[in-house]
């Protein structure tokens, strides 16, 4: 009876101990499944445009087994996500923002199974990877595009915006700017069995998708209420597509221009709430996945659901009104012309308004826009400078590849691929092949030069990842130094406190504080060529440590009611309050 009962109670004992195991098993996988779904949060992203990376078949263009080569070189950086400007099937009138074929990855660029490959690596090495989903519009020749001009009552009829005419009210007018209410410009005639004219996003060959118009005008047949059979279709589409390369192992998707795919949408009301419900279905199915919007409104978007929206460094980096690139209007030009006030009204609004809630990403540059050295701001002290904001500011960075080396920006290229958006702004000049080392074609590519993608920077003394990984002051291993300080601080992370210390309306030198649980960071920019002095309102620290920078004989002297900072020409510091 005894041993029955001892058996019993061991019995028991053994049976919480299984159940106390299971718990903690689970409890523990949660938690592991958790820091995983919030891994953006820490994410240091590069933009690759991947016709010109690296090419591996030495066919001049860029492609995924390239890629792969290099993703040590991204890692060694400091690197933990890339995203890809579009590598779906082509036929590259807008640099692959025409899509033909949602499924299949561009033959230039390799396979399915390359992506698939390139993936297994990239995660091997702790790398997330996301693609571009071009989601307004496609290509005129991909076949839903075509078998939808065939009639009225097909499978893909409404994928597209079909009208008869141009209506009076719109002839004569452009559209607004941010495509919120369409002009005329964006009726491209096409005479078919379905109409005369269809809706463009960008290029006459970029037939918007149907997405549906914001308030249908009864008058307009083809403007469709959101939840109309049209817009739902196509949105199942585009969540096959998102499905689809999610299930290959893909962490998330930057869309191409999000904000617009609701049609006569200014409040955006319609077109966030259509993000809502994709970014729900998402965040259900994928909840380690992200989207990235390119929306330029974070607050909207984080209303809309996203995770990370982009804004522009605008005034600060580059000023392009009058041509391929004016660099005295802008803010980080040694002239010292440049003022902080319109970009701080935009930013700090934008950052109140989505703190704790989504991230704003100021990224160095885009395929859109010109690069860090740019014009006359072309010297390393003067990249550092641009790059200790970027890198300290809040939210989420994005290195544009080849920013880390100061690879210039080149004016006067020819138009490819669509590059040349209008006369004064041909972004080829950021499309550039990557500068790996001095040999030929700086190590891009084995082909003739006549069959690169676009002309290597034919500077001699152009930058090169070789050369700079030698050389301990390099643009290239202070960025690194960079990422290290960062990803080391609560304070300097995505979610660290920022706030500008110096007065907006005296813009140099820029000085801000980033902070978090009683750590506290100070960040001093001097991008003129005039060593400055400025007064900030006491921190009440005891002591600042120099952290990175040369301080060049410069200062912080703790003080009352001021601190009192001094900066030498060009450079940036950042020192560490206790
Ligand atoms: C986005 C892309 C740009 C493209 C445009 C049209 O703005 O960044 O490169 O030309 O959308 O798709
Ligand atoms: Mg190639």
């Amino acid at each position: 009876m005894d041993i029955l009962l001892n058996n019993k109670t061991n019995r028991m004992k053994n049976l919480r101990l299984f159940f106390a195991v299971i718990v903690l098993l689970f409890l523990q996988m949660e938690t592991f499944a958790q820091a995983d779904l919030r891994w953006y949060e820490k994410a240091i992203f590069y933009q690759i445009y991947p016709p010109s990376f690296k090419d591996f078949d030495g066919d001049g263009i860029g492609d995924i087994k390239g890629i792969i080569e290099k993703l040590d070189y991204v890692q060694s950086i400091g690197i933990n996500a890339i995203w890809f400007t579009p590598m779906f099937s082509s036929p590259f009138k807008d640099g692959g923002y025409d899509v033909s074929d949602y499924y299949s990855i561009d033959k230039r660029y390799g396979t399915n199974d390359d992506m698939v490959q390139l993936i297994a690596k990239a995660h091997e090495k702790g790398l997330k990877l996301c693609l571009d989903l071009v989601i307004g519009h496609t290509s005129n020749e991909n076949p839903w595009f075509v078998e939808s001009s065939k009639g009225t009552n097909l499978r893909y009829s409404d994928y597209y915006i079909w009208t008869p005419f141009v209506p009076n009210e719109v002839k004569g007018k452009p559209t607004v700017r941010g495509n919120d209410i369409m002009g005329e410009d964006k009726y491209v005639p096409f005479k078919s069995a379905r109409g005369n004219y269809y809706i463009k996003n960008f290029y006459d060959i970029q037939p918007a998708l149907n997405f549906g118009f914001a308030n249908p005008n009864p008058d307009h047949p083809w403007e469709q209420s959101i939840d109309a059979p049209g817009p739902q279709a196509v949105q199942r589409e585009m969540k096959n597509v998102i499905s689809f390369w999610m299930d290959k192992g893909i962490d998330g998707f930057r869309v191409d221009l999000a904000s617009s795919i609701v049609k006569n949408d200014p409040g955006k009301k319609a077109t966030i709430k259509v993000w809502q419900g994709l970014n729900l279905w998402f965040r259900e199915k994928y909840p380690q996945g992200i989207l990235i919007a390119e929306w330029f409104n974070p607050k909207q978007s984080s209303e809309a659901g996203f995770n990370i929206d982009f804004m522009r460094g605008g005034s600060l980096v580059s000023n392009r009104q009058g041509g391929e690139f004016q660099p005295t209007i802008c803010y980080f030009a040694r002239d010292g012309k440049g003022q902080l006030k319109d970009w701080y009204d935009q930013f700090i609004a934008q950052y109140d308004a989505t703190k704790g809630k989504s991230y704003i990403s100021l990224p160095t540059g885009n395929h859109d826009n010109p690069r860090l050295n740019a014009g006359d701001r072309n010297t390393t002290d003067q990249l550092k400078v641009t790059m200790t904001f970027f890198l300290t500011m809040p939210g989420i960075p994005v290195i544009y590849y080849g920013d880390e080396i100061g690879m210039k920006f080149l004016t006067g290229l020819y138009n490819k691929e669509g590059s040349q958006g209008d006369s004064s702004k041909n972004r080829a000049g950021s499309r550039t092949p990557m500068q790996w080392d001095s040999t030929k074609n700086a190590g891009f590519s084995t082909s003739g030069f006549w069959n690169l993608y676009l002309p290597v920077d034919k500077d001699p003394d152009r930058p090169n990842v070789a050369k700079e990984e030698q050389d301990s002051n390099s643009l290239l291993n202070y960025t690194r130094k960079l990422i290290q300080l960062r990803k080391s601080s609560k304070a300097l992370s995505a979610d660290g406190d920022w706030q500008l210390l110096s007065d907006v309306n005296k813009p140099y030198p820029m000085v801000y504080n980033r902070s978090a649980g009683g750590e506290s960071f100070c960040i001093i920019l001097n991008p003129t060529d005039k060593n400055l002095t400025v007064d900030i309102p006491t921190l009440k620290n005891n002591k600042a440590s120099l952290v990175l920078g040369k301080a060049k004989g410069g200062y912080y002297k703790i003080g009352s009611p001021y601190d009192r900072i001094n900066i030498g020409a060009v450079s940036a510091l950042v020192f560490k309050m206790e």
